[in-house]
């Protein structure tokens, strides 16, 4: 094989792999995943509760609410089920209750590495628990989240 021939094959090799890691990224990118938008919500807690309109999950199937005041964030998602079409995450690790970190796919405690699926459970310790689900309900065009 020629040197030149032999530049040619292997540039078109790079090409292909720069190719195949833009799509892959364009993929996920289109996938639902956990991670904060411009349209997180900061509603104020009002007797123990809080209130995000369901026009929130229009556009999105997961929510990020960080109520005012309150030292943890709720994850917001839009279900299947036809039971309990939302569910609300507490992003506190269940270990020592330390506030979670968000990434793409799940939740990640920086206090002692435990991990957490976008549904709320555990996929690594020392956690021992899945995330505590909130109560919610549903009141006419609004989500209602019990905090306590
Ligand atoms: S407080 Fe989260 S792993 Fe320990």
């Amino acid at each position: 094989m020629q040197r030149r021939d032999f530049i040619k094959g292997t540039c078109r090799i790079c090409l292909l792999g720069a190719a195949t890691a833009a799509l892959s990224n364009l993929a996920a990118s289109c996938s639902p995943a956990v991670g904060k938008s411009a349209g997180d919500l900061k509603p104020v807690i009002n007797d123990g509760k809080i209130e995000i309109p369901l026009s929130r999950f229009e556009s999105s199937s997961i929510a990020i609410v960080s109520p005012a005041n309150y030292n943890y964030e709720i994850a917001v998602l839009k279900t299947t089920d036809e039971k309990n079409k939302y569910r609300s995450l507490l992003l506190s690790c269940t270990h020592y209750e330390n506030q979670l970190t968000i990434t793409g796919n799940g939740y990640v405690c920086a206090a002692h590495g435990s991990r957490f699926d976008k549904e709320g459970n555990v996929l690594k310790g020392p956690a021992e628990h899945n995330l505590k689900t909130l109560k919610t309900e549903i009141t006419n065009d609004s989500l209602i989240i019990y905090i306590s």
